[in-house]
């Protein structure tokens, strides 16, 4: 099995002890990042924050400059509510870089691509990080939904292509779902769990199939609170209001929405339905005309609750 030792932790900065392992046959010590969006700035966090050196690469150097900052404020919160220490701030912001640059990624033991939802874009991606990084490097995409396999056969290396997902928000969420395609190695596997692990996620592994585990059940039931919603039934605040009352849940299917996005909540059903045909997965036209009017949730100021107060 492999063996993963964030060079942090190595190098007795990341506050774990850890037993000593017998002889490693592989190990992720610099991770790197692909998009800055709200997906890949928190797995850029939760890895910072877990001893791994992490070089995270955005389309421009102002993006990556702007998610680094966002990131110090998160911590800063953190250390505000007494969660982390100001050493520990200091140590996981002293671990990451921002770049431009997609050769920067050259010595990343793993990189985790968490571009848009956009399968030629993330296959156009797997080729040149084919090509910048070394041979026993491990790709991994946090697709939601988009088949792994497709990303895979871009490579040389489509034994060492995996999934690796993480759900919003990324360093409060502890699931972790680790996507085996047809052609990944045990090895890759196993390094990928053990990756979530060290990230303090609870891995669990799934078939290379639309939605994996929990987008194929949870957006069903968002896609219907949106039915729901446009058939009159209730408003949005009662229905987010029964969902967490009723059901203990969190926060109200579109707080969800909203969070997630609604652009890239529409691509998971689009993908979902191209993939099963299912009627259920048919995301609802109000859905739709909210992403053509740039009503993208949380991230535009506005979605289904209004965010612009
Ligand atoms: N980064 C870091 N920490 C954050 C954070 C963020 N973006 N958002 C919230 N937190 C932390 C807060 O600091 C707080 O920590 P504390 O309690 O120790 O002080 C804790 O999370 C709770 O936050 P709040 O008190 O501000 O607010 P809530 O109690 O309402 O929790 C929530 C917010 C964690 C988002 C909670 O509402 C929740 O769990 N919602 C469900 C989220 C969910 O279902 N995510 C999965 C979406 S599907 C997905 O991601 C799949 C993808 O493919 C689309």
């Amino acid at each position: 099995m492999a063996a993963l030792l964030p060079r942090g932790k190595r190098l007795g900065l990341g506050g774990l002890s850890q037993a000593p392992l017998a002889s490693p046959p592989m190990s992720i010590a610099r991770v790197g990042i692909v998009g800055s969006g709200i997906m890949g700035s928190g797995i850029a966090e939760t890895a910072a924050v877990s001893g791994f050196e992490v070089v995270l690469r955005s389309r421009s150097q102002s993006t990556a400059d702007a998610t680094l900052a966002a990131m110090e404020k998160s911590l800063n919160r953190q250390v505000e509510k007494g969660k982390k220490t100001e050493e520990e701030r200091d140590q996981a912001l002293a671990r990451v870089t921002g770049t431009s640059e997609l050769d920067a990624l050259a010595g990343c033991d793993l990189v985790i691509e968490s571009v848009v939802e956009d399968l030629d874009v993330k296959k156009a991606l797997f080729a040149d990080l084919d090509r910048i990084t070394g041979d026993d490097a491990i790709l991994a995409t946090n697709t939601s939904t988009l088949p792994v396999i497709e990303m895979a056969m871009q490579t040389g290396r489509p034994d060492k292509v995996c999934g690796i997902h993480f759900f919003n928000p990324a360093p409060v969420m502890s699931l972790v779902e680790v996507v085996r395609p047809l052609t990944a190695s045990d090895e890759t596997i196993a390094a990928a769990r053990q990756f979530a692990e060290a990230c303090g996620k609870t891995p669990v592994e799934v078939k290379d199939q639309a939605g994996f585990i929990v987008n194929a059940l949870l957006f069903p039931y968002l896609n219907n609170a949106v039915r729901l919603f446009e058939q009159g039934v209730a408003s949005v605040a009662d229905i987010d209001s029964a969902m967490k009352g009723g059901c203990g849940f969190p926060m109200g299917p579109f707080a969800l929405l909203d969070l997630v996005g609604l652009d890239t909540s529409l691509a998971i059903l689009d993908a979902l339905y191209d993939e099963f045909k299912d009627p259920n997965y048919a995301a609802m036209p109000l859905l739709r005309r909210m992403v053509t009017a740039q009503q993208l949730g949380r991230k535009s100021g506005q979605g289904f609750l209004d965010y612009r107060k």
